[in-house]
């Protein structure tokens, strides 16, 4: 019978023995499955384990720094790496979803080995790959599956020439949630909604400017508090809020406004496959609605997507 126990004492003797005294490099994303990697690697080989945090400024609001310092808490060997600046000029004038996942695939692959370069004597590349990624291999979770699907892009980066370990390539989701719970890890980190990889790029339709991010993730950190604050945050599979490309006529006073629209999605599922859209109470969005267009300036309306995927998807790029 498995149990997160036995899983933990045996992948932690494994790979004693697989690595040795050599180095692992890693590429932190804030989720659980790089997270979890990391801890169980952290236990088998300290800091011969260096893990790299890339801000891509497509995280949530102050997501960066505090997820780094929930790092270091855990006793993690980890380098934040702010390349914000190198994100946004990479995606200047991109707005098909597309070629901003490309771009951001590539970004973070320069960024990556140019850390990689810094370190000497590194033998391995550890991913947090798990098994519906090994088995679908399509991109649904941060750096590791990134690297995964743009490593055909102009020539291998020297990093991919690693050796490659994947302590969690044989676990489902609630398996690795369980095996973080085992080794301690905190159960907001564990019970965090997923992310995509490439971020608010993504959930800003048509091309990304500095400003407009800055208004998702006002919006974006409204909704996900009051979510939590209602405590409806565990009964949701993922949320998320959307800035739309388009401008809606509004009054503030006697004034006349012209500004931007958010929508907010929230779903409910197993596995991202199929979803459907949350019944969320009415309070809550009312009382959402009213805090968004007071806070934030340059969204004068609110909408709530009621798509449930299939046909729709979860994202809307
Ligand atoms: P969709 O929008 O296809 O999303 O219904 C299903 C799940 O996958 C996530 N997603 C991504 N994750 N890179 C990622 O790492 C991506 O390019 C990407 N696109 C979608 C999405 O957030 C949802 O959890």
């Amino acid at each position: 019978e498995w149990t997160p126990e036995a899983f933990v004492d045996m992948t932690v003797d494994d790979l004693k023995k697989q690595i040795g005294d050599d180095k692992v490099v890693l590429g932190l994303s804030g989720g659980v499955d790089s997270t979890v990697a990391a801890v169980l690697l952290n236990k088998a080989i300290g800091d011969n384990l260096y893990c790299i945090f890339v801000n891509n400024g497509l995280l949530r609001k102050n997501e960066f720094e505090s997820v780094l310092d929930q790092y270091k808490d855990m006793g993690l060997n980890v380098k934040g790496v702010d390349s914000s600046a190198r994100f946004l000029d990479a995606l200047k004038g991109i707005s098909d979803p597309e070629a901003k996942r490309k771009a951001i695939g590539r970004a973070f692959i320069e960024v990556f080995d140019d850390e990689a370069h810094l370190l000497t004597d590194v033998k391995f590349l550890a991913q947090g790959t798990i098994y519906p990624d090994v088995i679908e291999s399509i991109s649904v979770n941060g750096p590791s599956a990134t690297i995964k699907s743009h490593h055909n892009v102009g020539g291998l980066p020297d990093f991919m020439k690693l050796k490659v370990v994947e302590p969690l390539r044989m676990l489902f989701k609630d398996e690795v949630r369980r095996v973080g719970a085992e080794m301690g890890i905190d159960p907001e980190l564990l019970g965090r909604h997923p992310f995509p990889g490439p971020g608010l790029a993504i959930r800003i339709l048509g091309d990304i400017t500095a400003e407009k991010v800055r208004i998702l993730q006002e919006v974006d950190h409204i909704f996900i508090q009051g979510l939590r604050d209602w405590k409806l945050y565990d009964k949701v599979w993922q949320a998320g809020a959307i800035l739309l490309p388009v401008s809606s006529v509004g009054v503030m006073g006697d004034e006349r406004t012209y500004e931007k629209v958010v929508a907010l999605r929230a779903v409910e599922s197993t596995d991202g496959m199929t979803a459907d859209w949350v019944n969320l109470p009415y309070d809550f969005l009312q009382k959402t609605s009213n805090t968004i267009i007071n806070r934030v300036k340059g969204v004068n309306r609110v909408v709530y997507d009621i798509s449930s995927k299939p046909p729709a998807t979860i994202e809307w790029e």
